[in-house]
Formats: C-alpha cells, structure tokens, sequence
C-alpha cells in the first residue's frame, strides 16, 4: 500500500511539475509539459519534455524526471505530478507508463495538474473519477496501464 500523501505533500509536487514546466524544451510540438517525483525521502525531482531535431529522440518529462532521480541513485517515490499547458488533465503516455512502472507502486498516487491549477473543477469531473480539489485528477498506475508487465514477471522463468 502507497503511504498517505499529505495535502502539504501533494502541493508541494504539483507547485514542482508546475516549476519544471518552465524547462520544457518544445520548439517543435510547442507542448509543454512538467513532472515531478515526490522520492520516498522527501526530495522533489522534476523533469520537463526535451524535444530533438530528429523527433524520435524526444524524451517525456515523465521519464526525464525519473531518469535523473534513478540516475542519483533515488529509486523509492510517494508521488508523481504532471501538469501541461492545457486547462484539463493529460494522462502519461504509453512509453511513459511502461518506465514508471518499473519504479512506481501500482497504488502511488499520480496527481494529473490542469494548466490553470488551481481552479474549481469543472461539470464534467466528477469526484467518482479521481478529481479532486484544484481541478487535478488523481489516479494511478494500476488504473493507467492495468494487468502490466515488469520487474516481478521477468524473474519467473529464472525462478524454475
Ligand atoms: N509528452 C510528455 O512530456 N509526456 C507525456 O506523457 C506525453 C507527451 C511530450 C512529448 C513531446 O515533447 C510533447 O509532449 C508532444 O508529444
């Protein structure tokens, strides 16, 4: 079970992915998007979208975040936010989802941040689906990417 994040916590990340953002280098998509891991001793790391000339080298600002932090040797996290400049939440994106899973507890709480956090929330999102106070969706990765593959299945043919 994911510990509990406090409210002070939970700001604390989401004003993190709101600073990382500003660190987006997005020339070409002119998407920007910030992250930011809450490790599991406190330390915020932050990473934003760094785009490439040769587009395929574009890299998440999920990933960058959780490359620098794994790079430093932090590799336990309570939380992740992530905000773009889109006024509603945008969800990880596939690849994204796949590397934290190698890191990130199913039940660890991934904050969704609005481009105009905070703010009410909207008719449409509703409390039943994860929203909560400022407009953030909060969800995680057993609800992003369901009956997934990792670390726990790739040692059970060395197991026999
Ligand atoms: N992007 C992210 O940083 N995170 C995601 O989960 C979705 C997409 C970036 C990659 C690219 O720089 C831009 O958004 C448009 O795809």
């Amino acid at each position: 079970m994911a510990a509990i994040v406090s409210v002070e916590d939970r700001e604390k990340v989401i004003q993190a992915c709101i600073e990382a953002k500003k660190y987006s280098y997005s020339p070409y998509s002119k998407f920007a998007v910030g992250a930011a891991f809450l490790a599991e001793d406190g330390q915020l790391i932050k990473g934003a979208n760094i785009e490439n000339a040769s587009y395929g080298g574009t890299i998440c600002a999920e990933r960058t975040g959780i490359v620098k932090a794994v790079s430093e040797g932090v590799t336990r996290f309570r939380a992740l936010a992530v905000v773009t400049n889109v006024p509603s939440s945008i969800s990880p994106c596939g690849m994204c989802r796949q590397v934290l899973r190698e890191f990130c507890a199913n039940d660890m709480p991934i904050y969704l941040v609005p481009g105009d956090y905070p703010r009410p929330l909207k008719e449409n999102e509703r409390p039943e689906d994860g929203f909560i106070e400022g407009g953030v969706r909060l969800t995680n990765l057993g609800e992003l990417l369901p009956d997934s593959f990792g670390p726990e299945q790739l040692e059970l043919p060395r197991r026999q």
